[in-house]
């Protein structure tokens, strides 16, 4: 494999418990500086597809490569990996434990202590640099444990679930993480079940569900799988302006709801125009990643399994 190839491949990944395919033949491909979110609901084989990846559990079938390793264990120290269940050592203080996350992959103590607590300052955690583990919240024990995967300066970071278990503040911190990551060179590949981080900061995605991808590519294109939406106001009411409308169109207060015409509003605006109906107000609505992730894996699957 040469440089140029992706940070993470898989092909037709499969991983059996029991009888149940919990990943299904699942693909992806991701570019090396991508920050990459795979979405789906509880339950749909995220946290699976990721241990996949990175070799913690063996697929049944199919064939992933990790930064060109075939066998992932090979990249292990040019990897970080934040799991989805959290934990460090309670009575370590938080800068060695940042420090011993980075000697299992390969960095020295003496960096690892001198990155952690600079780390620490730019993350505003500075006053917790010798604070014991036990005694930091469990949020800001999530952000040093996500210091200590990233302390290394791992070429891919995989981060499962980043989000859960943050308040708002720390998850902007970790926003801000994630992009600074990508900038420094890295590839960030995370899972989340949370629409509104992935919308914020994935170049790419794919959605999975039930174990297999029902979507991939950029939240432009997730968002485009939906029609926009036209709330249309005509100028002074008048009953026969349903007649000139597109056919789903739904009254919505003194106007109209309706999706885009695939032709676009142009004519229509004009029709309006000339029949006399006039423009009270016009705005389009391009839906949110959230509805189409409702759309694309069902609105039962969305919610998914209880957590
Ligand atoms: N070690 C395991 N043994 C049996 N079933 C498992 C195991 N790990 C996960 N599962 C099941 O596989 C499905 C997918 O789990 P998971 O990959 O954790 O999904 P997600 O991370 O998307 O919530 C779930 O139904 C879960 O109960
Ligand atoms: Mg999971």
């Amino acid at each position: 494999m040469t440089v140029n190839d992706p940070a993470v491949f898989a092909e037709h990944l499969v991983k059996r418990f029991g009888e149940r395919r919990v990943v299904d033949g699942i693909d992806l491909i991701v570019p090396r500086g991508a920050i990459y979110g795979v979405l789906g609901p509880n339950g749909a084989g995220k946290t699976t597809t990721l241990r996949t990846l990175l070799g913690i559990i063996e697929p049944d079938e199919g064939r992933r490569s990790i930064l060109g390793h075939f066998s992932p264990r090979e990249a292990s120290d040019r990897v970080g990996y934040l799991p989805e269940e959290r934990g460090l050592y309670p009575s370590m203080k938080a800068r060695d434990a940042i420090a011993f996350m980075g000697a299992l992959r390969g960095l020295d103590r003496r960096t690892g202590r001198t990155r952690a607590a600079e780390m620490m300052e730019a993350a505003g955690l500075g006053h917790a640099i010798d604070e014991k583990i036990k005694k930091l919240s469990k949020g800001m024990a999530q952000l040093v444990q996500l210091l200590g995967s990233v302390v290394h300066r791992p070429d891919l970071l995989v981060l499962d679930e980043p989000f859960s278990g943050l308040d708002p503040v720390n998850q902007e911190k970790l926003e801000a993480l994630i992009l600074a990551e990508r900038d420094r060179g890295a590839t960030v590949l995370f899972s989340t079940h949370i629409m509104a981080h992935a919308e914020r900061v994935c170049d790419r995605l794919a959605i999975i569900a039930g174990g297999k991808r029902r979507f991939e590519g950029t939240v432009d294109e997730a968002r485009g799988t939906l029609p926009s939406r036209v709330r249309y106001l005509p100028a002074r009411p008048q009953a026969g302006v349903a007649e000139v409308l597109p056919h789903d169109a739904t009254p919505d207060g003194d106007g109209w709801r309706f999706q885009l015409p695939r032709e676009g509003i142009e004519g229509l605006l004009v029709t309006l125009i000339e029949r006399g109906y006039g423009i009270g107000g016009l705005s389009i609505e391009r839906p949110g990643l959230h509805d189409a992730f409702v759309r694309i894996v069902g609105r039962d699957a969305a919610e998914g399994e209880p957590a």
